[in-house]
């Protein structure tokens, strides 16, 4: 007998950030087993390429332009998609990133690192990233009495990894976020997860980890060495976690975790 347990048909999941390397998985993989998908963020190229992406597997998703950062943009976009697909069962919080001036550089003084760039970050991963579009969608959820929302953490919010302090910081923020919702909604049949992904190349972090012929940087062979599985991971690696915690039936009574993919670099010391 076949079983259903991961199957999200008659299911609507919204991934924010679904225009980026690892949202844009994401989605496919909700949109596989049944979701439709809407793909949300700013940039409309890379959310309609996505869109086809999705089509051409055979899946169903829509993009819907929107920025995390403003609460009059997430409520229009919360309300476009449900006038388009009728409800929202899964959200999916996968905007983030790290910027540059609000990492430190080797030989570099924690005492200067910029105010606003640690602003910027905690901003994009922390408000944007979870508390906004929690607020937004979450209510919508809880009104239903029934939701799934997956947040992207990082494995720099569990170990403070030298130099991305700022990113560290609000990535722990995210985790701890992230329990405090699961407890606050537990009883209105919202669960609140986390997803922490390790090393994944991505648009933003290339150039920390690959020379432009492809061989890896100082740092990128730091993390390869500390890996025990010794190379970085692929996005579609993260499809398991994330249709797993999406799913109501195959993860009914679980609330406030954080699952690493990260290769087994948390696990060890040296
Ligand atoms: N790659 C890794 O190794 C890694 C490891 C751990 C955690 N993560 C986390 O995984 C998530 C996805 O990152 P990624 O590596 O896939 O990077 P990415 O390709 O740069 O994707 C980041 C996404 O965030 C979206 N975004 C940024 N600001 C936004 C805003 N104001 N409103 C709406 N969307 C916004 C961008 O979409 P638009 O430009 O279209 O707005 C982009 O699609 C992030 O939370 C990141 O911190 C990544």
């Amino acid at each position: 007998m076949k079983s259903d347990l991961f199957n999200l048909e008659g299911e609507t999941a919204v991934v924010i950030g679904g225009t980026g390397v690892l949202g844009g998985a994401m989605a496919e993989a909700l949109a596989s087993q049944g979701a439709r998908v809407a793909i949300v963020g700013r940039s409309r190229d890379r959310g309609e390429q996505r869109v086809k992406a999705v089509a051409s597997a055979g899946g169903s998703a829509a993009f819907f332009a929107a920025d995390a950062l403003s609460r009059e943009s997430m409520t229009d976009a919360r309300d476009a998609i449900i006038s388009r697909f009728g409800s929202i069962d899964v959200l999916v919080n996968a905007a983030g990133g790290n910027r540059p001036d609000a990492t430190l550089p080797p030989g570099s003084d924690f005492c200067k690192l910029p105010l606003d760039a640690w602003r910027d970050v905690f901003d994009l991963n922390l408000v944007g990233g979870v508390l906004l579009p929690c607020q937004v969608f979450g209510e919508t959820m809880i009104g239903k009495g029934r939701g799934s929302i997956i947040n992207v953490a990082s494995m720099a919010g569990m170990i403070p990894l030298s130099r991305v302090v700022a990113y560290s910081a609000a990535k722990a923020a995210v985790i701890n976020l992230t329990k405090f919702l699961a407890r606050e909604w537990a009883t209105r049949g919202v669960r609140v997860n986390a997803v922490s992904p390790g090393f994944f190349p991505a648009e933003q972090n290339r150039k920390l980890l690959f020379n432009d012929d492809g061989t890896y940087t100082e740092r990128g062979g730091q993390i390869i060495a500390h890996t025990p599985m010794a190379r970085f991971g692929e996005p579609a690696e993260l499809a398991g976690a994330i249709v797993w915690l999406a799913a109501s039936k195959a993860s009914s009574f679980v609330t406030g975790q954080n699952i690493v993919a990260d290769g087994g670099f948390s696990s060890v010391t040296i």
